[in-house]
């Protein structure tokens, strides 16, 4: 078992910041990603890490929502959610606009531990909107000159975006549908399972970054398990305090049975032999 960062207290510990909102852009099937001016975000955050952010005035709803950092632009000072409507607070979120102020806790949580040099192979697998950590993880894979592999995983065509900026950041894109509309037709674990091979011949060492759907996790674990290859898995989970207060983002540990790691406080990255997701 690798020895994972530890969330970043002490560098840069984060704060409540009240930003403004730059712009809103509305991708397809209810994909939405907010820019925000953020010095910072944009200059200390690192790959993994997420931002905690009031999504209402009212009391309803209560809680803030956590969303990974998407991107950070250094030279406008910008950072990007990006961001799946699926409930009241995603909803409340895609209404919001350009100028409109944003409300946020961050930079939250530990990040991706990157290669220490070029000789390395990045596998990068996203399931749906399990992108959103990806673009900044692939902007500093780039600046270490790593060979950057993203298999991104969708139900059809619509579920695709910012295609050409993540080719632009160094990444060599791996698709497919459950459809067949585009790319390999079927998951994106057995694309990955179907390529990976190939991949691993290419370089001296090699590391797994994931973040999608637990199910999805959980067989790219058994995949990395079984090719005995490091990964890194970025989870999501309902978070309420996202502070490690209270209790409510439990994630069990693998070594020891009724035993908690708790995803806003110790992760959101863990290594794959870390947490059981097997349920
Ligand atoms: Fe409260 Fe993690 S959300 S402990």
């Amino acid at each position: 078992m690798k020895n994972r960062s530890e969330p970043d207290l002490i560098h840069y510990p984060p704060s409540i910041y009240e930003c403004t909102i730059r712009d809103v852009a509305e991708f397809t099937s209810n994909i939405y990603r907010i820019r925000f001016e953020s010095e910072a975000i944009s200059n200390h955050s690192r790959p993994g890490q997420f931002i905690n952010i009031k999504v209402s005035d009212d009391l309803n709803p209560l809680w803030r929502r956590p969303f990974s950092i998407h991107d950070v632009n250094h030279r406008e000072n910008t950072a990007d959610i990006l961001f799946k409507v699926i409930g009241q607070g995603t909803e409340l979120m895609s209404q919001m606009q350009a100028a409109q102020n944003l409300n946020f806790i961050g930079p939250l949580g530990n990040s991706f531990d990157l290669p220490e040099d070029g000789k390395e192979n990045a596998i990068i697998i996203a399931g749906g909107i399990g992108i959103a950590p990806f673009m900044l993880l692939c902007r500093r894979l780039k600046e270490k000159n790593v060979s950057i592999h993203l298999f991104w995983g969708g139900r059809d065509e619509s579920d695709f975006y910012l295609l050409e900026e993540f080719e632009r950041s160094g990444a060599n894109l791996h698709l497919s549908t459950e459809d067949g509309s585009v790319g390999y037709k079927g998951f994106v674990t057995s694309l990955c399972e179907a390529e990976i091979h190939d991949i691993l011949k290419s370089g001296t060492k090699n590391m797994i970054y994931a973040c999608g759907p637990n199910p999805m996790l959980h067989g790219i674990s058994e995949i990395a398990q079984r090719i005995d290859v490091p990964c890194q898995i970025s989870l999501e989970t309902l978070m309420a305090c996202g502070l490690g207060a209270c209790l409510g983002c439990g994630v069990k540990r693998r070594t020891e049975e009724t035993s908690y790691y708790y995803v806003c406080k110790d992760g959101p990255v863990f290594y794959s032999d870390e947490v059981d997701l097997s349920d």
